[in-house]
């Protein structure tokens, strides 16, 4: 999978997805699997991505993992490998703490740095040699529009994402020519339960898990470097460095992206607040 150029069916592939009992992880394997790929799908709520893998039938695997745990996630892949070698791991599960920064609590910033960033590193530290063996694989790692421009109350996640970002062009750059393909995947607002309560940006419509499953996917068929969920955003966000950070930030303010993780209803985050504090 090294050349941008190259078409890749997804038919008789191995595709393993974290963070796929819901959302955009579970999104992800359903489509891969609607375009023939043997999914495996982990999570760290066991149940529930066993129960999403068993609606899937043939060709679905569920394993519980926690991608913080290398441990973890070397079982994990090893459940995976019984499917065959591995041509693709979609680095997805994350949390997202929000919320004016002092009230937020140091464990919950640690966790979202273990799980966002550390579960992108301990999965590929753990699925590159195979990979690298065979000369082929894909490692995608999905990012967020938050590692590429400030999000007020969002300090910690921004800086979660804004480090796979780097993570995955620095592994781009330092794998060239060893056969295997990176991605960054950078959705902005996607349907699911991780942005309760807040409200997109103006201008912006929230896309939904599937949008972002079919460009995940499509990555995996014709591979590229960055996948911007909308589209367009990726123009927006290489647009803004350039206005300077004055008018940015205004533009920004008056767009309602810096108060949307500060501003936020948190009766209805309740239950996705509660979620994170059991990952
Ligand atoms: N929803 C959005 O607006 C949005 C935008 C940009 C980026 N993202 C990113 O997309 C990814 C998926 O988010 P989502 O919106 O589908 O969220 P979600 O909360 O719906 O799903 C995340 C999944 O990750 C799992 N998970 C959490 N901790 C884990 C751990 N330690 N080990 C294994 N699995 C774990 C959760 O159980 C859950 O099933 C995240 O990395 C998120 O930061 C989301």
């Amino acid at each position: 999978m090294s050349s941008s150029a190259t078409t890749h069916s997804l038919t008789g592939k191995v595709v393993a997805v974290t963070g796929a009992a819901r959302g955009i992880g579970l999104a992800t394997a359903v489509e891969a699997h609607r375009r023939g790929a043997t999914v495996v799908l982990g999570d760290i709520h066991a149940p529930e991505v066993q129960a999403a893998a068993a609606s899937l039938g043939a060709r679905a695997h569920a394993f519980a993992l926690d991608v913080s745990d290398p441990e973890s996630f070397g079982a994990f892949l090893a459940g995976a490998a019984k499917a065959g070698p591995l041509d693709v791991l979609v680095n997805n599960a994350g949390i997202m703490p929000i919320g004016a920064f002092l009230e937020g609590s140091t464990d919950r910033y640690r966790r979202a740095v273990e799980i966002n960033v550390l579960g992108c590193i301990y999965g590929t530290h753990a699925a590159l040699p195979a990979m690298l063996a065979r000369r082929a694989g894909h490692i995608i790692n999905v990012a967020s529009t938050a590692g590429k421009a400030p999000v007020p109350g969002g300090m910690t996640y921004c800086a979660t994402k804004a480090a796979v970002v780097a993570f995955t062009e620095t592994a781009r750059v330092e794998y060239t020519g060893s056969g295997i393909a990176f991605t960054c995947v950078l959705p902005h607002f996607t349907n699911t339960d991780l942005i309760a309560g807040t409200t997109s940006t103006k201008g912006i419509p929230i896309v939904q898990p599937a949008d972002v499953a079919t460009a995940i996917v499509d990555a995996i068929e014709r591979p590229r470097p960055d996948v911007y969920v909308p589209k367009r955003i990726g123009t927006i966000l290489a647009t803004q460095p350039l206005l300077g950070r004055t008018v940015r930030d205004s533009v920004n303010r008056r767009l309602g992206a810096y108060s949307t993780f500060l501003d936020f209803d948190a009766q209805q985050r309740q239950g996705y607040d509660d979620r994170i504090s059991r990952s």
